[in-house]
């Protein structure tokens, strides 16, 4: 087969309304960045005439702004799963005109192919290179690109110029067998490899090739604050106060660090700490400061689903490939966040909360227990199957008017006996080996802002007999007095 170059327009032109696709990549990084904009000019002309023009999106998890931004503008969601972090599509979830479903993301490629969620119509992949027989090297993000590839009815590939060829081999593809017939992932350490370097497509399904020559929308960081600071640094005194006391072996476990502002601080406070060995990291991205941490020696080895990083970083690994070739790897998010592998490996697992309860439950998702912040993305894989779970956040938000400390979540992602570790930049609650009662004690000794240790007290005293004590007609309190004056400290029991 000869290589057929077309334009996004052309691409476009074979979507039909109702189709369920499936983009490459994983948070901005080997998202698709042109087709999504010419179906979403094609979804704003049909509704302009008059007709029904929407497409179901899978996607490994968030994306930039060309693929989310654009389709949520044009209102052509038919539905979208697993995750995103895109104002203009959190601002139609939240409405209810983008219905949304927050998945596991581990679960989506399995569930496709169990059938779960019907066809899918197309796929389209982002490629750093490929061959007239098929063989698709991938960019910064895996997803659920071998699923959708293999699946798909038609396959358009976004060829992208900012990725050398030489990356061939950064990727470890593998699809796991379906019960009855599926065997252990044999992922033994994370630098591991076990399935192959290529996306292997079958070239009759390719309808033609796209150009682009667009950097993954990917923000640097901002330096870090006081508060992440602070945090960062808890954490890692802590875990250096895990391998003297002999619970963590001195030679470290593997790492897997959420996203966001937090664990970006987080793992320089982790590469910066003398007590703590340089170490592995088996995570679902990584992020900027790995490959900060990597230069320095810090940490040895990243296995992730993306190089979720900003393009002058990303631009310094391609310079130094040669230094950075043997220590990166990128799976399919299936592997990635492997409960199997997670548990095999003994994960040190590091997530953010937006909100947790006196008992150790985790809100991750919900803004006051409706809006839909991002989703649960890699989380949930990871944190029910960790050596060690540990979340993270601040304890107020919004200038101290909301308690990230609640009575009950007032939604629930991550309930108390999955998480370890809580730690705010107030001090780190250790909950293992403890009854609620003592959770909701040291979580509001050690975790809660002063603003809000009263009243918390209060609440705990208030609240008798059971196993976990809840005065049921009070526990939303706090957010009731947000939502009626905006200032939880406001509350009254
Ligand atoms: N109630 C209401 N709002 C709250 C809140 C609470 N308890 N806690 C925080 N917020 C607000 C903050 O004020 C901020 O709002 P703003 O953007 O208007 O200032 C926002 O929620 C969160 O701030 P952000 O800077 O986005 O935080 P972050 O980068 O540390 O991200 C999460 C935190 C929880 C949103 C993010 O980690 C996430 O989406 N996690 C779920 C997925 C996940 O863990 N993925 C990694 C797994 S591998």
């Amino acid at each position: 087969m000869s290589l057929k170059f077309i334009s996004a327009e052309q691409a476009a032109s074979i979507v039909k309304n109702g189709d369920n696709i499936g983009f490459s990549g994983f948070t901005p990084a080997g998202a698709p960045k042109v087709v999504a904009g010419a179906i979403a000019a094609k979804a704003v002309a049909e509704h302009e005439a008059g007709r029904e023009f929407k497409i179901g999106i899978f996607t490994g998890a968030s994306t930039g702004d060309t693929l989310d931004g654009v389709l949520a503008r044009a209102n052509a969601i038919k539905f979208r799963t697993p995750y995103q972090s895109n104002k203009d599509l959190r601002d139609r979830i939240n409405d209810g005109s983008a219905p949304y479903i927050d998945l596991h993301l581990s679960h989506l490629p399995q569930e496709i192919r169990y059938g779960f969620w019907g066809s899918v119509d197309i796929a389209v992949i982002e490629a750093a290179d490929i061959t007239e027989d098929g063989e698709i090297v991938l960019t910064t993000g895996v997803g659920i690109a071998p699923t959708i590839a293999r699946l798909a009815g038609k396959i358009i590939v976004e060829l992208n110029a900012k990725h050398p060829k030489f990356i061939r081999g950064l990727h470890d593809l593998y699809e796991p067998a379906d019960p009855p017939c599926r065997r252990e992932i044999p992922v033994y350490k994370p630098s591991d490899r076990i399935g192959t370097p290529i996306l292997k497509v079958d070239p009759a399904k390719i309808v033609g090739i796209v150009e682009n020559n667009m950097d993954d929308q990917v923000k640097a960081f901002t330096e870090p604050d006081e508060t992440t600071r602070t945090i960062g640094n808890r954490v890692a005194h802590f875990l250096a106060g895990e391998i003297k006391a002999g619970r963590l072996p001195a030679s470290f476990l593997p790492i897997q660090s959420g996203v966001g502002n937090i664990a970006n601080a987080l793992l320089g406070a982790l590469g910066e700490n003398p007590d703590i060995p340089a170490f592995e990291m088996y995570t679902e991205v990584i992020q900027d400061s790995v490959i900060g941490l990597m230069r320095e020696g810090n940490v040895k080895f990243a296995s992730g689903c993306s190089l979720t990083v900003s393009p002058e970083v990303l631009h310094g690994i391609y310079a130094d490939w040669d230094f950075f070739k043997d220590k990166l790897v990128l799976r399919p998010q299936e592997i990635s966040n492997n409960p199997e592998v997670a548990r095999r490996l003994g994960l040190i697992t590091i997530n953010t909360a937006l909100e947790a309860d006196l008992f150790g439950n985790i809100n991750s998702t919900h803004v006051l227990g409706t809006k839909m912040m991002n989703g649960i993305g890699g989380s949930g894989d990871f944190t029910r199957n960790a050596f060690l779970s540990i979340y993270t956040c601040p304890s107020e938000a919004k200038g101290g008017k909301i308690s990230a400390i609640v009575p009950m979540v007032s939604h629930l992602d991550h309930s108390e006996h999955s998480v370890k570790i809580l730690v705010t930049e107030q001090g780190v609650a250790d909950l293992r080996g403890k009854s609620p009662i003592q959770k909701a004690q040291t979580i509001i000794e050690n975790c809660v802002h002063p603003d809000y240790k009263q009243l918390l007290w209060d609440y705990l005293k208030l609240s008798k007999g059971g196993n976990t004590p809840h005065t049921l007609s009070a526990c939303f309190n706090m957010h009731q007095e947000f939502a009626a004056s905006g200032d939880m400290r406001n509350t009254r029991w």
